[in-house]
């Protein structure tokens, strides 16, 4: 290759690099559009936009009744026995959980602590120990 030819080889590859990295450049604005969060993370207890009837409705507000909270969250697993959780209102189940716990407040100790597939609080972060009894009771009998 004589020098004329390599210094436009060169130049080539100088131009090459500059088009890709003019074109990543406005590709950075694009995806960090992109990548704006869908929604916010909202911290219990503090305020948040947008979903204030959610948040306030376990800590302050009117405590929720049993059936709501099932309704909402437990019958995701229990409605269908889903993961070999005790069905709502298969009462033969529930009581021989309760009898094994020592009674309702034993299931409900369980209920906040998790025990096996069953998540922590049945997933209901924001709920109270009594909405969480009340939810037990709706849907075991007891
Ligand atoms: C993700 C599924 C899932 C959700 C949601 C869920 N549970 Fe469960 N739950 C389970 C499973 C699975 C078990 C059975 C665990 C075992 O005995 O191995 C269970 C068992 C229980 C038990 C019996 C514990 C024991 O000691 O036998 C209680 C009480 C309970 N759940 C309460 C609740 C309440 C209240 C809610 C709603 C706030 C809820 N669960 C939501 C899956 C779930």
């Amino acid at each position: 290759m004589n020098l004329i030819k390599k210094m436009l080889v060169a130049q080539a590859a100088v131009l090459a690099l500059w088009a890709v990295s003019a074109q990543a450049a406005t590709n950075d604005d694009a995806i960090a559009k992109r990548l704006e969060p869908v929604g916010k993370v909202c911290v219990q207890g503090q305020e948040c936009a947008g979903v204030g009837a959610v948040a306030s409705a376990g800590g302050g507000g009117a405590p929720r009744s049993g059936e709501e909270i099932v309704g909402k969250v437990c019958t995701n697993c229990h409605g269908t026995g889903l993961l070999g959780s005790p069905k709502v209102g298969d009462k033969a189940d529930w009581g021989k959980r309760a009898k094994e716990q020592g009674g309702l407040d034993g299931l409900l100790a369980k209920a906040i602590s998790g025990i096996n597939a069953m998540p922590p609080k049945g997933t209901c972060a924001d709920c109270t120990d009594d909405e969480l009894k009340a939810a037990i009771r709706h849907m075991s009998g007891l």
